[in-house]
């Protein structure tokens, strides 16, 4: 496969279109921004940790029936994908209250939920990403019904895997976000699924292993994101 032209950069990511329509290729930046992109900075090798973590769980997702953009490792920081066309949703899960949850909602962090929190945001950097709701999803046209409900279910079912998957890697899943996109008429879980897009705690000391330390100046990101690699090549 031919690397061509960069055809869009994001905040941590740049795509890059191939000598095969269906496919591009997806390098991964050491960029890091928060806040909707307030506050800015480099986390050194952060887009190596992030695309082999990602690589792992999309290779265990896949093999556990979630349809993923997904197709192979490249070098360090590239992973070959399937060209799908993003749907402008970020799908969140809370299993813990944190973040903007514990912001918008005055929930102490680290609160235990009575129900898994489904959230729609609308990808919208303009906009602030403003949080939306199933008729917003219809309103603004995002999403069909039908794929509403795929992304609803692939989503639920990625959480019960990943929360298992972390579990066994003495992490906690409090929380993380998921973005889909169409590809010749089907959804599949696209993007990337790392520590800069999940809440990942120790188990038993809460220690964050995630963009929080980035977010909150916690220090040491380097090597949080180092450990969870390890653990998830372990
Ligand atoms: P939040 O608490 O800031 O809304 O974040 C919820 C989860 O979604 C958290 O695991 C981080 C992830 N996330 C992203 O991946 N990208 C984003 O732009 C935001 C705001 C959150």
């Amino acid at each position: 496969m031919e690397k061509r032209n960069k055809i869009y950069e994001g905040k941590a990511k740049i795509i890059y279109s191939t000598d095969d329509p269906e496919y591009v290729i997806q390098y991964f930046k050491d960029d890091a921004t928060a806040f909707n992109g307030a506050k800015k900075g480099s986390v050194t090798d952060k887009g190596i940790f992030n695309n082999k973590i990602s690589t792992k769980i999309f290779e265990f997702l896949a093999g556990e029936g979630i349809p993923t953009h997904f197709v192979k490792n490249l070098s360090d920081r590239e992973m070959l994908v399937k060209k799908v066309e993003i749907i402008q949703l970020e799908t969140v899960v809370r299993n813990k209250a944190a973040g903007s949850f514990s912001r918008n909602y005055g929930v102490k962090e680290g609160e235990l939920l009575n129900a898994t929190i489904l959230e729609f945001c609308y990808k919208r950097d303009d906009l602030n990403d403003p949080l939306i709701n199933d008729t917003h999803i219809k309103v603004l046209n995002l999403a069909s019904v039908d794929e509403l409900q795929k992304i609803k279910e692939y989503t639920y079912k990625v959480n019960e895997l990943m929360s298992k998957f972390f579990k066994n890697l003495n992490l906690e899943l409090v929380d993380f976000k998921l973005e889909y996109g169409r590809f010749h008429g089907d959804i599949l879980l696209a993007d990337e699924i790392s520590p800069d897009t999940c809440r990942l705690w120790e188990l038993g000391t809460g220690e964050k292993l995630d963009k929080d330390r980035f977010r909150h100046d916690l220090g040491n990101i380097e090597d949080a994101y180092q450990e969870v690699l390890n653990r998830v090549l372990s």
